[in-house]
């Protein structure tokens, strides 16, 4: 799979700049043949480093011409990465990739010429036949494709210690309903677990908050909202309110914390579940744990069935550095061996579709199973669904939320959002 005429053509044509800039032995030289390619992502530890570390073993082998440089910024789901990368964007200072969702978060990254129309590089690497239809279908932008998916994530996961709810005379099975998981957490509370729904901050109640939107309008009624649906409607109401209710029994100290601290306190056995993406599989693979002894996982109650899916992917900026080095990591990325590597340690599953089950954790087994027959829904907290001034709305929305309980308030602020979009 290594890359042939295009680098090699690109390689010598950089090779023939440094020889005609004439100095010998020139700094600029050195730079030219180091070929630095700084890969920018918020994957900076526990399942998510290891991820990428899978990606770079592959990117090491495959392109051997040029040096990985981690311009990794911890925060989950980009938090602090995004307002960094929007100021590089803005200074004209790209890395020489970065980590974007696939679908409406890259919609402001097009509009303002920040990146480079891939399609080219599809036809080359064979991509338009190892990703299925319906991905490159919600990809696609007036006929050019922008990104290379590395990977599906699923967000709508609870992930529970089994420990704690028999310890509250609870089954480890889903609930049924957010009614009967509102149920199941009064019965834990009244056991002793205080706060036995983990939750981090804004963002990770932002998935709180779409899950229960999927569970009480169903997969289409949800997906919507994102698509000129109506959010003042009285279902929203009741939606709303019953994320309230969920929010009662999280942790107070919710708005300080990310993913990880939240997983924490589940498996530490002081909170019966959290809702986190299949992220959360990778962190618990690497700290020993195995489903269903120490853990148990479904599908947020009633929403079983319903896939809410959103996928890593990286792009080439417009005035990257070092173009051909990101060609060759984007390749890496798109390839059968990239994505082995890359999904086996991340929790996530490939979005290729030539993947051998059997090379996966069962986890991901699972996930493939249900990608394959559910309903697909998107993310906003992970930019499947909607653009970055979206997320950034409702993630404030849902903070306020989270320190008034004002449901009309709330209910109003999301009716903003989302006609800011739109208009
Ligand atoms: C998401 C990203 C995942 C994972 C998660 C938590 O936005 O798609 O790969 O990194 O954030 O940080």
């Amino acid at each position: 799979m290594r890359r042939t005429s295009l680098l090699a053509g690109l390689a010598a044509a950089g090779l023939v700049l440094a020889a005609c800039g004439g100095d010998d032995g020139d700094e600029g030289a050195t730079d030219e043949a180091s070929g630095d390619v700084e890969v920018f992502t918020w994957w900076a530890d526990g399942g998510e480093k290891a991820g990428l570390d899978g990606m770079v073993s592959v990117f090491e082998t495959e392109c051997p011409d040029f040096t990985f440089v981690n311009g990794a910024v911890a925060g989950g789901a980009g938090s602090n990465a995004k307002q960094v990368l929007a100021s590089r964007l803005q200074t004209n200072e790209p890395p020489d990739t970065f980590q974007a969702h696939a679908g409406g978060e890259l919609t402001d990254y097009i509009e303002a010429d920040q990146i480079e129309d891939v399609s080219d590089l599809y036809e080359e690497f064979g991509l338009n036949e190892a990703f299925p239809e319906g991905l490159l279908e919600s990809i696609t932008v007036d006929g050019s494709i922008y990104s290379v998916p590395a990977n599906i994530h699923r967000a709508n996961i609870v992930w529970a210690n089994p420990s704690v709810l028999e310890g509250a005379g609870l089954s480890t099975e889903a609930p049924a309903s957010v009614d009967a998981w509102l149920a199941d957490l009064e019965t834990l509370r009244s056991s002793g677990i205080e706060a036995p729904l983990a939750i981090a901050t804004d963002w990770t109640q932002t998935m709180l908050l779409e899950a229960v939107l999927i569970a009480e309008l169903g997969a289409d009624g949800y997906a919507e909202l994102y698509d000129g649906g109506d959010w003042s409607g009285s279902d929203v109401t009741a939606a709303l309110e019953k994320y309230g209710q969920l929010l009662g029994y999280t942790n107070a100290d919710r708005s300080s914390l990310d993913w990880p601290d939240a997983l924490n306190y589940v498996t530490a056995g002081q909170a019966a579940y959290t809702l986190m993406g299949d992220w959360v599989a990778a962190n618990l693979d690497l700290e020993g744990l195995a489903a269903p002894d120490d853990y148990v996982y479904w599908p947020a109650p009633g929403t079983d069935g319903t896939y809410q899916w959103l996928a890593d992917s990286f792009v080439l900026p417009v005035g990257a550095p070092n173009a051909a080095g990101t060609e060759c990591w984007l390749e890496v990325v798109g390839s059968a061996d990239g994505q082995r590597e890359f999904n086996v340690a991340k929790g996530s599953i490939p979005a290729r579709t030539d993947a051998e089950p059997a090379d996966y954790p069962p986890y991901q087994q699972s996930a493939m199973e249900d990608w394959a027959q559910d309903t697909l829904a998107p993310s906003l907290a992970h930019g499947s669904a909607a653009a970055i001034g979206w997320i950034d709305a409702m993630n404030s929305a849902v903070g306020q939320f989270g320190s008034n309980g004002d449901v009309a308030q709330f209910q109003e602020a999301l009716v903003a959002a989302a006609e800011s979009q739109a208009g």
